[in-house]
């Protein structure tokens, strides 16, 4: 089902509709029944019969403009367009007969008339649908002549770098302009001109790449012709198979075909059937894949002994081995706690829980994290306290029921832009918006969207916000007391409600902690509590500070006291970063929680692992990644195994983690590039790619997907493969054939995941966890008739001020977020062409602030706060509010985690990149820290490059 020949998806002509009420007709004598609002166009395809069309397809709204589709209506005068025309009942339609036939005829006639015929040296040759129309109506010549005025010799448009747009080939169908409105939200096309001189029109007349097109693909994929085409199809020619699989980017998990020809990735096709995305895509998983065979990839396992020594490449198994012995050497001499591992958040829950397994078993430690440390840890520590579970309540989907949105502390434009076009189309079709960020998002006013209430917290007060609200909802008599009564521990519930309602958490008193005026919080709280479905969709923005887990807290409350959770169109989503962020916290990789979130420390939990594995667990927890910093530079942890995470460009205050690094003794990283930590690694692993492995992410919505191999590793291994090697050389047994067998025990282990097995996520498409016994097919929505910990429970979240404060010295407050085209630390990213929307970071300035300080746009600025300086281009924006700066963290040489600090959320240790207290002036220089990374970078490609071949005994004798 999942691995095909390459088919083009059954295309119905217009979108179902969901009407209860059914109507029924006729059709070429055929009895039909579809729901009201049915097009006779869709009514006749699910009937079998398919009526020819060019300007409707499935995906949006019907058009009417080919009149291709005409069809002959008993009663009625004309050929109507069955596209446009709903089904009735009683209607008696015929779909062919001779003038209808000619009527076709004579359409696609005009057409081709005007339409070069270079079929056979055409790229979509086999996959356009004027092509098949013209079979279709049985076009043999055309009447019209090809000497007319025609637009055979426009100009081709090639300045997007993944597509073309040759408007010779354009048959003027509106496809594009209705997907970049309807499914991408967009709106960066248009048709210029009347009648022959109509056009498709980028911004106004601009090329692609001048317009406002965030290349999401969506026109292309929409497009009948090939007018608009992947370049990869032009250079290669269409492909021979296809393969499912999952985007190896963000927490959305859209799913894609994977087009090839042999072992060769023609193109990336957002799957109409996944579930997570309902065929679309943003610009990184349906363009940005060339990194995967990116010339700087390293394939070949290396080994030092010290950072400054060259790399020397070595076997397999020389490297396994060398690594396994470091670190029984190590533990030998400082003690079993001495080593650790950071599990990855890119990487498959089956290779997540095998490196775990490995700390936990073969370490015999319970010093593993993961990079969820420093993003969501705060959603998994607050919702469980809340809700009893650690993750988010709904599908994507159910956003399509929500009257009033809340997204706080997210840009998912950027960061998840399908679900953000989900939203936008929701929006569009009247939902209310509230925005919660220190920044104008692009949410906040897009085309056809206009937020209802922005509020611009000051950084660092969120939980006073989210307080302030709680207040107007406690006072007003706003409470879903049914709710609440029958829902929600009482006794908690007073507690929050008392402390919600002091006249010290009113908006007033809150609006100059907050910044944000009484008047705005009190309409906003009103919206939410009194609009219908309510929902809150939130991100890192809110977890990313020294109050992180209370904020989370905060936002499980006011879904509680209102009522919204546990139904369609309401609940608490956070929008998990990176694909496998939900996934890679399920699967046990917090040092204090065994897989399926159960504390080490819970005797019966570790005896089930303990059976299953063969080993005595540790019972106490392990370090956090900061904590294995602190043991590092204090002389008692020497040795780490990462896992497909850079925590040098990631984590806070760079200058600790390098020192960190620099301090212990054998550093092994598996990643597919040099990445910054790996310059201070001792045993490179080479990573394999998304498309090399077999395996599962779960998303956001807790949605269990397979990741499939389209290709084999182009290391030779697959990860997993590698980490169970290592474990057999550190003595302890994993012997898995294959990934499948690792979800089995996870199945086994895990009792939210019982009842996933890769066979039945082959039937379904996706589970949604829990998944077990009681819930075979998934939970789409949790906590419908309890909360998973039983009654609801309220949390007092009283305001704490973080230290990050703006001082004299730092007068300004530095935020940090991330942009469409790049991904986290762009080690993908910035290995694509999508360097060319975003080539470096740059700080965000409010004019006045940048006139304060004589920063004109594009000056160099040094960015100073008490953990470092870094230098960056400025760019002057009213984005940002006065007082506040932004940047993004995509290229290692800028350094925006060289200035954040070590500040960090006090249940979770999630580190506060959200506020850092800065000072910015013009400079003319690198910083000192830029200039000492250009010479380690430089020594580091160096020592890369000057890598030995051999291929044995490479450290012997050293
Ligand atoms: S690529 Fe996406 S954003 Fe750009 S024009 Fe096409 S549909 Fe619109
Ligand atoms: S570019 Fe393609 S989809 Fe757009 S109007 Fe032309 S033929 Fe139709
Ligand atoms: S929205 Fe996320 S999962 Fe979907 S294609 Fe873009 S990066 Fe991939
Ligand atoms: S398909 Fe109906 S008018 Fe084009």
């Amino acid at each position: 089902m999942f691995e095909t020949v390459i088919k083009r998806d059954r295309d119905l002509g217009t979108p179902a509709r969901t009407a209860t009420r059914l109507v029924a007709l006729t059709i070429d004598g055929q009895p039909v029944q579809v729901p009201e609002g049915t097009s006779v166009m869709r009514a006749a395809a699910e009937a079998g019969i398919n009526i020819p069309k060019l300007c409707a397809t499935d995906s949006l709204e019907p058009f009417g403009s080919c009149r291709l589709c005409l069809v002959q209506i008993e009663g009625r005068r004309g050929y109507p367009a069955s596209c446009t025309t709903p089904a009735e009942d009683g209607m008696v339609v015929t779909t062919e007969n001779a003038k209808l036939h000619d009527l076709r005829r004579g359409v696609m006639e005009l057409y081709i008339s005007d339409h070069p015929l270079d079929c056979l040296t055409c790229p979509a040759n086999g996959d356009c649908e004027l092509q098949d129309m013209a079979g279709v109506v049985g076009l043999r010549n055309v009447r019209y002549g090809f000497s007319g005025a025609n637009h055979l010799h426009d100009q081709k448009d090639e300045s997007n770098p993944y597509f073309s747009y040759d408007p010779s080939k354009c048959i003027v169908c509106n496809r594009c302009v209705r997907a970049c409105e309807e499914t991408q939200g967009t709106f960066a096309l248009t048709i210029s001109g009347k009648g022959f001189d109509s056009r498709v029109s980028p911004g106004q007349d601009q090329p692609f790449m001048e317009s406002e097109c965030v290349s999401c693909g969506a026109c292309v994929q929409a497009c009948p012709t090939a007018t608009l085409q992947e370049k990869t199809v032009i250079m290669m020619g269409q492909a021979e198979h296809s393969v499912i699989t999952t985007c190896a980017y963000c927490g959305v998990g859209c799913g894609f075909k994977a087009e090839m020809k042999g072992q060769e990735l023609v193109r990336m096709v957002p799957w109409k059937d996944g579930q997570a995305n309902r065929g679309h895509s943003c610009v990184k998983g349906r363009f940005a894949w060339g990194y995967s065979t990116h010339k700087e990839r390293v394939l070949k396992p290396m080994i030092r002994q010290r950072i400054t020594d060259p790399w020397q490449e070595v076997s397999w198994d020389e490297a396994i081995n060398h690594a396994a012995s470091e670190f029984r050497r190590i533990q030998a001499a400082h003690g079993r706690d001495a080593v650790g591992g950071i599990t990855s958040s890119r990487c498959t829950n089956e290779e997540t829980w095998l490196v775990q397994k490995l700390v936990r078993a073969a370490f015999n430690t319970n010093n593993v994290d993961t990079c969820a440390r420093v993003c969501h840890s705060p959603t998994g520590y607050g919702l469980k306290q809340t809700l009893g579970e650690s993750a988010g309540t709904q599908t994507f989907d159910s956003v399509m029921h929500a009257d009033v949105v809340i997204v706080m502390g997210a840009n998912p434009s950027s960061g998840h832009p399908v679900f953000a076009s989900r939203l936008k189309r929701r929006l569009r079709q009247g939902a209310r918006l509230i925005v919660i960020d220190p920044r104008r998002i692009e949410l906040v006013s897009s085309p056809h969207i206009k937020a209802d209430f922005h509020l611009q917290v000051r950084p660092g007060t969120n939980t006073a916000l989210l307080t302030s609200l709680a207040h107007v909802i406690v006072t007003e008599g706003l409470v879903d007391q049914a709710f609440v009564t029958e829902r929600c521990e009482t006794k908690a519930y007073e507690q929050w409600a008392a402390f919600a309602a002091l006249p010290e958490n009113s908006p007033e008193a809150m609006q100059e902690i907050t910044g944000v005026p009484a008047a705005a919080v009190r309409g906003a709280a009103r919206l939410y509590a009194g609009g219908g479905n309510g929902a809150i969709y939130y991100g890192l923005g809110v977890t990313e500070h020294s109050q992180g887990s209370t904020t989370v807290m905060a936002i499980a409350n006011l879904a509680m006291a209102t009522g919204n959770i546990g139904r369609e169109g309401v609940g608490v989503n956070p929008l998990r970063g990176q694909n496998n962020v939900q996934g890679s916290c399920d699967m046990g990789s917090f040092p204090h929680e065994l897989p399926g979130y159960r504390h080490i420390g819970d005797d019966l939990t570790r005896r089930q692992f303990e059976a299953d594995w063969g080993v005595t667990l540790q019972p106490e927890p392990g370090l956090r990644i900061p904590n294995m910093f602190e043991a590092a530079l204090a002389g008692s942890f020497k040795g780490l195994y990462c896992q497909g995470e850079d925590i040098v460009q990631s984590d806070p205050n760079t200058q600790h983690v390098a020192a960190a690094l620099s301090a212990m003794e054998c550093i092994v990283v598996q990643d597919l590039f040099l990445n910054e930590t790996a310059k201070y690694a001792h045993v490179f692993l080479p990573g394999s790619s998304f498309l090399e492995k077999d395996g599962t992410f779960t998303n956001a919505e807790r949605r269990i997907s397979r990741v499939r191999k389209v290709m084999e590793p182009k290391n030779g291994l697959a990860d997993w493969e590698v980490t169970m090697a290592l474990s057999n050389a550190l003595g302890y047994p994993m012997n898995y054939a294959h990934p499948s067998e690792i979800m089995d025990e996870i199945a086994r282990l895990t009792p939210t995941f019982h009842g996933v097995s890769y066979a039945k996520l082959e039937r379904m498409g996706s589970l949604q966890w829990p998944c077990n016994e009681d819930a075979p097919d998934g939970t789409p929505i949790m906590h419908i008739d309890a909360f998973v910990r039983g009654k609801g429970r309220f949390m007092i979240t009283r305001y704490v001020p973080t230290d990050e404060r703006s001082t004299r010295r730092y007068p300004l407050l530095l935020t940090t977020g991330r942009i469409l085209s790049q991904y986290n630390v762009g080690a993908q990213t910035r290995r694509t062409p999508n360097v060319m929307w975003h080539g470096e970071d740059v700080l965000e300035i409010h004019p006045q602030d940048a006139e304060d300080r004589g920063v004109a746009e594009g000056d160099w600025v040094g960015i100073q706060s008490r953990a470092g300086e870094t230098v960056l281009r400025a760019t002057l924006t009213d984005r940002v509010p006065p007082g506040v700066v932004y940047t993004t963290f995509h290229f290692p040489e800028s350094g925006a985690n060289v200035v954040t600090t070590d500040s960090s959320d006090w249940a979770t240790n999630c580190p506060e990149y959200k506020v850092t207290a800065v000072q910015v002036t013009r400079v003319s220089q690198p910083s000192e820290w830029q200039q000492r990374w250009s010479r380690e970078a430089d020594l580091q490609q160096r020592l890369l490059a000057e890598r030995t071949r051999e291929t044995a005994g490479a450290l012997a004798g050293k």
